[in-house]
């Protein structure tokens, strides 16, 4: 890592954990709500500038990985994207993102919930894999599996489910 990104990292660490923290804020002409462990993005000028250069799909869909409060996903609803999904890491952030679609009404399209699927084989440890879904605090359940004859061994490949265990 150089350190301008190291720099940049520590500076967004400090501004998510800073007191002053807005709880509502202003961006892109509208007003946005920031939960508490969520990146603000009022301190950086990259959502803002990430908003300026994206030129969203009316109609069409598009996904944020790492959303943090949403103002990007939610700006794609309101420009016109039909189907929006919102993914973090955190899980106060996908709140955050939530709750800032219902705040623009876009709820419908920024959907809550939803799964992911994950293809898995023996070759990896299962047990490990569950004890990090218990961790955090995900289900993991089987869709399917087959058990292929292989040149070394037979391995069996499982489809699993990962979802939330309570809706956030
Ligand atoms: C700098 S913030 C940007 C948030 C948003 N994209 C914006 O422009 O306002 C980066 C976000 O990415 C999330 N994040 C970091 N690593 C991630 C990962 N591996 N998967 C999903 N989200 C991640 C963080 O929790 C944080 O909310």
């Amino acid at each position: 890592m150089t350190d301008a990104y190291v720099r940049s990292l520590e500076r967004s660490r400090h501004n998510t954990t800073r007191t002053d923290r807005p709880r509502v804020f202003s961006l892109a002409g509208r007003e946005w709500d920031l939960l508490d462990s969520v990146v603000p993005p009022v301190y950086s000028p990259s959502t803002a500038t990430f908003l300026e250069l994206l030129d969203f799909p009316v109609g069409g869909s598009m996904i944020e990985v790492g959303c943090g409060a949403g103002a990007i996903a939610v700006s794609a609803a309101l420009a016109g994207c039909a189907q929006v999904v919102a993914t973090d890491v955190n899980p106060e952030a996908a709140r955050n993102a939530e709750l800032s679609a219902v705040r623009h009404g876009v709820a419908d399209r920024v959907r809550q919930g939803g799964s992911a699927l994950l293809g898995f084989s023996s070759r990896r440890d299962l047990g490990r894999l569950r004890a990090l879904a218990d961790t955090a605090d995900v289900t993991l359940d089987p869709v399917g599996s087959r058990r292929v004859a292989e040149p070394d061994t037979v391995v069996e490949y499982q489809l699993l489910r990962l979802e939330p265990r309570r809706p956030r």
